[in-house]
């Protein structure tokens, strides 16, 4: 008998029956991949009422049925959080793990996500018992891995087990309180055709995993490796179904990694967690702004320092720019940490407005650590960066910038100017270049020197060394 095929978009997760060029859902190109589809599940072991059913409500099968309940009436003090041990990852998760939800972390492979939540296996409270599931490693080499760490967990259990019925029945078995799943692409449900990564698998064992966790109370935490375009299916299938996803990123050659929420059902989506790889694991560093600056060349072209809020944290991060004259008749450009479309209005900008002759040049921007920014209050950062390198001129190298940059090479006031300031003067500038229009209620902390500016042409003017009339 012919096996029948199904068609999911490796993007958004989407099924469809015939193949196209295109997701008719997200509208990616090129992302739908052939899968069988599934076989009729046919439920059994203990820990098998909630596996199967695939991702469609029809599965239910086991699970107490609900009554309508009015909503006056729903108790939400039972909504609460425990510490995970790492106050960036609390923050992270809105200020500490939810109990019983289902927390997704993906990252490339290698960045540090078992490490990660290894550790924080060791940090709990004591009293926490955690089962930790690799499909991945040995149990011998997760024990070497642990010792490594220094997590002596007095409560934490050990599966090298890949088959998700065998896992949930050992966990209705333990009842742990944290249930942590390294990773998702290994486990399998062996009553679907499909083999493990696959994106029917990788679904299903996710929603027996959010099945069980709602249904018990667990907190789970969920590996998902983000694989570049292929076969097997990444974290994006996936974030519709969990209550946070989180992203590990970062350069591999670098030590730091930058630990973000794409998705929390129980706090915001703007924090950062910064952490740095050691020889002894992952470190959390407390003074971001420092670790971002630390390296800046001085007195060099090419490079400015602003303040930008993530979350709501304020954070200094050093912007560079290289700009040389193009021999192609397309100038090559090219924007890191800063959105392609804002970089390139930006050079607009400083070409039409700002009088620098940008257009026929190749410009090439990144920001220094891997961050990557949506804060507006960079703009100014970006352009003075752009100018200095056009002009081969550093900027005064006690100088900290911020402000959004308008259409019109106008500058605009940006939100939570006392905190960026005393941010700034915390790690050591003694002056601000900042927007005419943000002079009111400033509390400015005292030693730093502020300069107003109305437009980006004074902004170079009272920046670029060569520029500034004494
Ligand atoms: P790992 O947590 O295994 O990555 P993932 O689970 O995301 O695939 O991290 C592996 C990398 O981290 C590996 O390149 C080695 C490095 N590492 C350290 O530098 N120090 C350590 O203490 C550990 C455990 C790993
Ligand atoms: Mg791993």
């Amino acid at each position: 008998m012919k096996q029948k095929t199904v068609f999911f978009c490796t993007d958004c997760g989407n099924e469809t029956p015939k193949w196209s060029g295109q997701c008719a859902t997200c509208g990616s190109w090129n992302t739908l991949v052939e899968q069988p589809s599934y076989t009729k599940p046919k439920g059994g072991k203990s820990g098998g009422k909630y596996v199967g059913g695939g991702t469609s409500s029809s599965g239910s099968s086991g699970l107490s049925r609900s009554t309508p309940r009015e909503l006056k009436d729903l108790d939400i003090s039972k909504e609460i959080r425990f510490t995970t041990g790492f106050s960036e990852l609390d923050r992270v998760l809105g200020g500490g793990a939810v109990v019983g939800s289902l927390c997704l972390v993906g990252g490339a492979p290698g960045i540090g996500k078992s490490t990660l939540l290894l550790q924080i296996c060791g940090l709990m409270n004591k009293n926490t018992k955690v089962l930790y599931v690799s499909g991945e490693e040995s149990e011998r080499q997760i024990k070497m891995r642990a010792q490594r760490l220094g997590v002596d967990g007095g409560s934490v259990f050990i599966l090298a087990e890949t088959e998700i019925s065998e896992i949930l029945a050992s966990a209705e078995e333990l009842q742990p309180d944290v249930l942590i799943i390294d990773s998702i692409q290994t486990l399998y449900n062996p009553e679907l055709t499909t083999s493990p990564g696959s994106v029917g698998q990788v679904k299903d064992c996710t929603m027996s995993l959010l099945r069980f966790s709602k249904d018990v109370g667990v907190t789970v935490f969920l590996v998902g490796h983000v694989n570049k375009e292929g076969a097997i299916a990444g974290p994006k299938v996936l974030e519709h179904m969990v209550d946070c996803v989180l992203y590990f990123e970062g350069e591999r050659s670098l030590n730091y990694r930058i630990l973000r929420a794409a998705k929390n059902r129980f706090g915001s989506t703007n924090e950062i967690g910064v952490f740095e790889m050691l020889d002894t694991g992952l470190s959390e560093v407390m003074n971001p702004s420092e670790m971002l600056l630390s390296g800046r060349p001085a007195m060099t072209p090419g490079t400015c320092v602003t303040c930008v809020i993530e979350g709501t944290r304020p954070l200094l991060a050093e912007i560079q720019a290289l700009v040389t004259p193009s021999s192609a008749s397309m100038p090559r450009r090219n924007s890191n940490g800063i959105e392609y479309n804002r970089a390139m209005m930006l050079l607009a900008v400083l070409q039409q407005r700002g009088g620098l002759r940008v257009g026929g040049c190749d410009a090439y921007i990144n920001v220094i650590g891997g961050l990557s920014i949506d804060d507006p209050g960079a703009d100014l950062a970006t352009i003075l960066a752009l100018a200095s390198a056009y002009k081969d001129k550093p900027l005064r190298s006690d100088i900290a910038v911020f402000g959004e940059v308008g259409l019109t090479g106008e500058l605009r006031q940006v939100s939570q100017v006392n905190q960026r300031l005393t941010e700034i003067a915390r790690m050591g500038f003694t002056a601000c270049i900042m927007p005419y229009s943000s002079r009111n209620k400033l509390q400015a902390p005292d030693g730093i020197e502020l300069i107003y500016v109305k437009n980006i042409g004074e902004a170079i003017k009272a920046a670029v060394v060569a520029d500034i009339k004494n």
